[in-house]
């Protein structure tokens, strides 16, 4: 039945991967239309390549001959006029009607590889798809122990399904420097991802020179290092040195843009308030409703809210206050400066959870609620973002924000992006009820940007808690793989609102840079596919055939990536009779999984898993380990039997 259907399936002129045999073929994210033909073209010891003469190409150019020179050992000559260069990068003339600003197309013939598009953006693209056909090795940075360059011959046409193909990195939880952003971005880039939030400001830290007011790096980019499970750290000792940190300056950000840029990646610098400001605050604390505020300090990752109430209370007043005039003054000063830094056309502004306890207490929002007529503490965020939305404008740029500001009404011209699509996004508008933040925006003109967290939240656990930085929620590969951008319920007129998603990186628990990476990746390839390619080519088995190819590529570049789809889930079920049932669940297909119960270290030869195990009377613990065709690919996961019969009594 397998080889009938494999057989229909590639009976046509063309095939698109998602019936990909050629696993030589492994394309991230998928291309629309992939057309495989007979020879391959070899790449030969001169190599040409024409191109035309823009600017905006340059640095793809410059990077195309390093990426391919240095690991093949070849010459790679560049020429704007040389017709019969191996490798042709072209601009349409006129534009061709599908492809858009950022789609292209690929021709390999056993002579020569042609690349058009209607705009640079898309022959950078097609340069990245170019790159994925050759052997991993051609991501090395020495020459590599390869004798033949070749890739299959074939026609490509591609173009994106979205516009806004994002990764947020949160820089504020934990600093990451100038080139471990621009190494975020090359790789981000590698995989048609367009869009860099940078979330430059929360509690833990402000990131980036403001120049008329310097407390804002001073004080506010710099906490005690800590490290353990942040939200548990102790108490700071007040006179402990605050040294750990770090900030960009104004030459670093114009660099990173113009570095990003380079790559057709736009970066979006988000400002978070009026909570999550404690840094600001710290820098300046007349900008609190709350006495006493001139004590506050950049927090360090102690605990300073209660989520445990609805809802979730501050313990430390985290935020501006909105009856103060001199935050808007100082806002003003903010994103004049940020304006003139970023040339993106939004400033994401945050407005997420954000505690209204102080306010509560506080007689200047008080009197701000009386003098404009606001009811609720959302009317008074309202009001604020509305405040805010002017200055954003002021400066030539448009305001965006976390769903939580369609509460208490949504500022004019305001884009959303939403994380919360569980939530009613509108609580005051009845016949809203059950709709979501994308929706409600959506529906009343407003741009959305997709990140939910089920799907996106990549700060998440990618398998089980035994295995990864402890975070309150799992997101595994194959939940971004499935994640459908176009938000459910939502009419036709209004989906042109939706411009796209993105993953979101916290970094609270993330520490250093390749942990950064190893959160980002694979999750990142799910959601570049996602955004980027046709819906009716997903499958998750051919997926998972191009993730394993790209990672290849990863261990040549040496980026570091999560094997965490290897991991089997733990279901534990307790039995009427006490015992312990444990089933096990691959989210990869064609695994099978070796376990024991007696502490040693299971291998090929142990029992194989079948069916749901009863753990035996005194077990300690179940060892697994997957394997692929009699060869170990997962990690070793011993899993205490006290921790699965604890998950199994909670539920
Ligand atoms: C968010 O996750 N607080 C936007």
């Amino acid at each position: 039945m397998k080889k009938i259907s494999l057989f229909v399936c590639c009976l046509g002129v063309y095939f698109t991967a998602f019936c990909n045999i050629d696993s030589s073929i492994a394309i991230i994210p998928q291309p629309v239309k992939l057309e495989k033909k007979t020879g391959s073209f070899m790449l030969p010891h001169t190599v040409t390549i024409q191109t035309v003469e823009t600017t905006e190409l340059k640095q793809t150019v410059v990077d195309l001959q390093k990426r391919l020179s240095v690991p093949t050992g070849y010459k790679v000559l560049i020429s704007g006029n040389m017709p019969t260069a191996v490798i042709q990068l072209m601009l349409n003339k006129p534009n061709d009607g599908v492809l858009g600003d950022e789609g292209y197309t690929l021709s390999v013939t056993s002579k020569q590889i042609i690349i058009k598009a209607n705009k640079p953006a898309g022959v950078f693209y097609g340069v990245q798809t170019l790159m994925q056909l050759f052997p991993a090795a051609i991501e090395d940075s020495v020459k590599a122990d390869v004798t033949e360059w070749k890739i299959p011959c074939l026609e490509i046409t591609d173009y994106p399904k979205f516009s806004w193909r994002g990764l947020m990195f949160d820089v504020s939880r934990h600093f990451f420097t100038k080139p471990e952003v621009e190494k975020y971005i090359d790789q981000m880039a590698k995989y048609k991802l367009n869009l860099l939030h940078l979330h430059l400001a929360d509690d833990e830290g402000w990131r980036v020179e403001i120049k008329s007011l310097p407390n804002l790096t001073k004080v506010g980019a710099y906490n005690a290092k800590r490290v353990g499970h942040f939200g548990d750290f102790k108490p700071i000792p007040v006179n402990e040195p605050r040294t750990y940190g770090g900030f960009y300056t104004q030459d670093d950000i114009k660099e990173m843009v113009q570095y990003a840029k380079e790559r057709f990646v736009n970066i979006m610098p988000e400002i978070d308030v009026p909570g999550h400001s404690l840094a600001l605050i710290a820098s300046y604390p007349e900008l609190s409703c709350t006495a006493g505020a001139e004590n506050y300090k950049v927090r360090s990752g102690e605990e300073i809210m209660d989520w445990s109430q609805n809802p979730p209370v501050a313990l430390v007043d985290n935020t501006l206050c909105p009856a103060n005039e001199k935050v808007y003054v100082y806002l003003d000063k903010i994103m004049t400066e940020i304006a003139a830094l970023f040339p993106f056309a939004y400033i994401h502004c945050g407005g997420d959870e954000c505690p209204k306890n102080f306010w509560a207490k506080s007689d200047s929002v008080h009197a701000l609620m009386q003098k404009e007529n606001l009811k609720t503490y959302e009317e008074v965020q309202s009001y604020f973002e509305k405040r805010l939305e002017k200055i954003v404008e002021s400066k030539g740029k448009r305001f965006m924000g976390w769903d939580e500001i369609l509460e208490g009404g949504l500022a004019p011209d305001a884009a959303v992006m939403d994380w919360r699509s569980w939530k009613d996004g509108i609580s005051t508008d009845s016949t809203r009820k059950n709709t979501s933040a994308a929706v409600t925006a959506a529906s009343m003109g407003h741009n959305v940007v997709m990140t939910p967290t089920e799907f996106v939240y990549i700060d998440y656990m990618q398998s089980d808690s035994l295995m990864e930085p402890y975070v309150y929620s799992t997101l595994r590969l194959n939940k971004v793989y499935s994640f459908n951008v176009m938000p459910a319920g939502i009419d036709q007129q209004y989906q042109k609102y939706i411009l796209g998603a993105q993953a979101n990186l916290w970094t609270e628990q993330v520490y250093n840079f390749r942990q950064a990476e190893y959160m980002t990746w694979p999750r990142a390839f799910a959601l570049a596919e996602d955004t980027w390619s046709p819906s009716a080519n997903k499958n998750w088995d051919d997926f998972v055939n191009r993730v394993e190819q790209q990672f290849k590529r990863f261990n040549v570049e040496e980026v570091k990536y999560a094997p965490s789809m290897y991991d089997p889930e733990f279901i534990p079920a307790l039995q009427p009779d006490s015992t312990l049932k444990i089933e096990l669940k691959n989210e990869v297909n064609g695994l099978d999984i070796y376990y024991s119960f007696d502490n040693s270290y299971p291998d090929k030869f142990y029992p194989k898993y079948t069916a749901p195990l009863i753990a035996p009377v005194d077990a300690m613990q179940l060892k697994v380990i997957t394997y692929r065709n009699g060869k170990p690919i997962g990690r070793m996961i011993a899993m205490p039997i006290k921790v699965l019969m604890g998950r199994a009594t909670q539920k």
